[in-house]
């Protein structure tokens, strides 16, 4: 059997931005895979969706479909060889030493997600504005174009989240995932973006999930790095 890797080449060296996702919570990046490479990603993941057990999905549904994938399931499952390179990519692993501040970081797990419209608009968690418990650096990668309508992720700008984010996570009783309401839609931004584009974020800056309402199928690769302190 033949495995197909998109070469040992870095992830591109985005250091510069560190700042800009410390000031503005979530930092969208342009090309950060080439639009080749995002092509070569998205029949990778394919062809990993088809071979995946069972026990390899978090989820497995009619619309959508998401690999959560260790990187000890890089070695051990060839058709995820591809995906290893992200666990050891050291100008990401530099970067999020940079963002926490801290050689004691981690990267648990990336995810392959692939979703499509299922034919209602909803307005549940994770699709409403919220902030989460856990503190992670997320990477989302695009694999396919996302325009108005694919399920772009939202994000509360800068100001919102400079001035409320504090106070927020300083309450007791915090859930896993905290509700937020956010009634000026000037005060938020979805990222749209063609395959490539990446966008990092925090997962303490209020934001919510995109949802497809259109016929395209989103496919992302999402990154989840954390600190262990
Ligand atoms: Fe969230």
């Amino acid at each position: 059997m033949i495995i197909i890797k998109t070469g040992d080449k870095n992830l591109k060296n985005i250091s510069s931005f560190v700042n800009d996702v410390k000031e503005n919570g979530y930092f969208k990046i342009e090309e950060f895979v080439t639009a080749d490479e995002a092509s070569e990603l998205e029949a990778l993941s394919l062809n990993a969706f088809n071979k995946a057990e069972e026990s390899q999905y978090h989820i497995k549904e009619e619309h959508t479909a998401v690999l959560s994938i260790k990187e000890e399931d890089t070695i051990n499952k060839s058709y995820l060889n591809f995906l290893n390179q992200y666990f050891t990519d050291s100008n990401l692993i530099e970067f999020v030493e940079n963002y926490f501040e801290s050689k004691n970081i981690e990267i648990p797990k990336i995810f392959l997600a692939e979703s499509s419209s299922t034919g209602q608009k909803v307005d549940v968690l994770p699709y409403k504005m919220h902030f989460d418990k856990t503190r992670y650096l997320k990477f989302m990668i695009y694999l396919r174009d996302v325009g108005k309508g694919d399920g772009g992720t939202t994000f509360a700008k800068k100001e919102w989240n400079t001035k409320l984010q504090k106070e927020l996570l300083s309450r007791d009783a915090l859930k896993e995932e905290n509700v937020v309401e956010v009634y000026d839609m000037n005060a938020v931004e979805e990222i749209t973006g063609q395959a490539g584009t990446c966008t990092v974020f925090d997962t303490n800056i209020t934001h919510k999930a995109g949802q497809v309402l259109n016929k395209n199928k989103r496919l992302v690769l999402r990154i989840d790095t954390r600190s262990k302190e």
